[in-house]
C-alpha cells in the first residue's frame, strides 16, 4: 500500500501498489483532458517521492523534456510508498 499526499489540497489517499494516479488525481481536482499524455493539461509537482512513482514515459519525455518534478499524473504509477504531489 502507498499513499498519495495532496500538499495544496492536505488530502491523503492510500492506493494499492502499481496503482495508477489518474483516478485520485481527478478526484482530488487535477485536471485531465486527453489522457494519453499529449496535451498536457494534467501536468503534477512532485514535491517528493519522484523515486516511488513509476519510471518517466516516453510520452513525457515528449512533453516535459528531461526529468524534473514534473510529471503527467495521467502516465504515471504509483509504485510503492509515499508520494507528495501538488498541481
Ligand atoms: S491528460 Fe493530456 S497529458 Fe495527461
Amino acid at each position: 500500500m502507498g499513499k498519495l499526499i495532496f500538499d495544496n489540497t492536505s488530502e491523503e489517499l492510500e492506493l494499492p501498489d502499481g496503482s495508477p494516479l489518474i483516478e485520485a488525481c481527478e478526484e482530488a481536482g487535477v485536471p485531465f483532458a486527453c489522457t494519453e499524455g499529449v496535451c498536457g493539461t494534467c501536468v503534477i509537482e512532485v514535491l517528493e517521492g519522484m523515486e516511488n512513482l513509476s519510471p518517466f514515459t516516453q510520452e513525457e519525455s515528449d512533453f516535459l523534456g528531461e526529468p524534473d518534478k514534473e510529471r503527467l499524473a495521467c502516465q504515471c504509477k504509483l509504485a510503492s510508498g509515499c508520494v507528495k504531489i501538488t498541481f
